[in-house]
């Protein structure tokens, strides 16, 4: 087995799958504000195919898979495909990045299936911010699908917060608070520039001010991870959950990054914020053998880039949106 190995020399074993370009939710730092036109069903890989490409990449190192969209729980019969690729020899875990207002109802049939663990976004705890931010009341039914995951014992549970100045940068306390009642990670994320997003400099809080912030009430004591790693946790005295931050945008961690995309419409993206992209699709449906998909996506490694350019630049430049991409 060659390991997919890109031009600066990092070893990709973990893909990130997006099962559906479609949402239930209209974030304002995700979805542009005309919505997005969804692409017609026939575009989006089947579950056979997805399961195709994922035992290829596994053939080549992939060990790791994350389910994403759009928003995963909105495709039918999820668990059906969770189950297809426990099945693949060599995928260890399958996990899943959900808004969760459909998770309490969908957390224990999805760990039946053999979902490992689970990320969930929610970035205010207030209902009218709430649907300011999302487009639909809550938040109590993505709390109750955390709290539902936990009990299914999805391990871990984490929580995304993308974290924007003047929207929600209050609420870094209260979600401190979340976790001292719950062993659940919370993750401070900054806030990313993507197509039509709503993102200026000022928006974006970067680690650093987050913790400063936080230092002046919290105790927080460094976990492991140290820097190398995309997520710098923190366990927070007497809490049973822990904080991390993840800093996209004031800390480049490019250089460490091991992952690889697989858009709903069967592309692989290497890069989030690179417009690099082999589309699979058509060879998967005109017969391309497993050796020639496996080629496709080894050429798709190797054109990605260093690393992405700094923030105002990503802003100026036409990336896809996040919608789009598959968070
Ligand atoms: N900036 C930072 N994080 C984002 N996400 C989506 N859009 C952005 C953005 N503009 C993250 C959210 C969500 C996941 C799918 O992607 O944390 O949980
Ligand atoms: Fe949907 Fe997630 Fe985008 Fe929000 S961030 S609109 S929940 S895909």
């Amino acid at each position: 087995m060659t390991p997919l190995v890109d031009g600066f020399g990092r070893t990709h074993t973990y893909v990130r799958i997006a099962v559906t370009d479609r949402c239930n939710c209209r974030c304002m730092y995700c979805m542009p504000p005309g919505g997005i036109a969804p692409r017609p069903k026939g575009d989006l890989l089947t579950f056979d195919e997805i399961a195709r490409v994922a035992s290829i990449c596994a053939g080549m190192g992939v060990t790791k898979i994350r389910l994403t969209g759009g928003e995963p729980l909105v495709r039918r019969d999820l668990p059906v495909l969770v189950r297809l690729l426990r099945g693949i020899p060599g995928i260890e875990t399958v996990s899943m990045t959900t808004n969760g207002v459909l998770l309490a109802e969908n957390a224990r049939v999805l760990r039946d299936a053999g979902l490992a663990s689970v990320n969930v976004s929610l970035d205010t705890l207030r209902p009218e911010r709430f649907e300011r931010i999302t487009g639909r009341p809550g938040p109590d039914g993505v709390v109750a699908g955390i709290d539902t995951a936990l009990e299914a014992g999805l391990d871990p549970v984490k929580v995304n917060m993308v974290v924007m100045g003047g929207v929600n940068d209050d609420e870094l306390p209260d979600f401190v608070e979340f976790a001292r009642h719950r062993p659940v990670e919370v993750r401070f994320i900054e806030f990313m520039p993507f197509r039509e997003n709503g993102w200026a400099p000022a928006g974006m809080v970067p680690q650093a001010a987050m913790q400063e912030r936080l230092a002046r009430r919290y105790r927080l004591q460094p976990m492991n991870g140290g820097p190398g790693g995309k997520v710098r946790g923190f366990a927070v005295e007497g809490a049973a959950g822990s904080v991390g931050f993840i800093a996209p945008m004031s800390d480049h961690f490019c250089r460490a990054c091991d992952r690889l995309r697989l858009t709903a419409d069967g592309a692989v993206k290497p890069c989030l914020f690179d417009g690099g992209e082999v589309r699979l699709r058509d060879a998967l449906r005109t017969g391309a053998g497993d050796d020639t998909v496996a080629a496709m996506i080894r050429s798709a490694v190797l054109a990605k880039p260093a690393g992405h350019p700094p923030a105002a630049a990503l802003a100026a430049a036409g990336n896809r949106s996040m919608i789009d991409i598959g968070g």
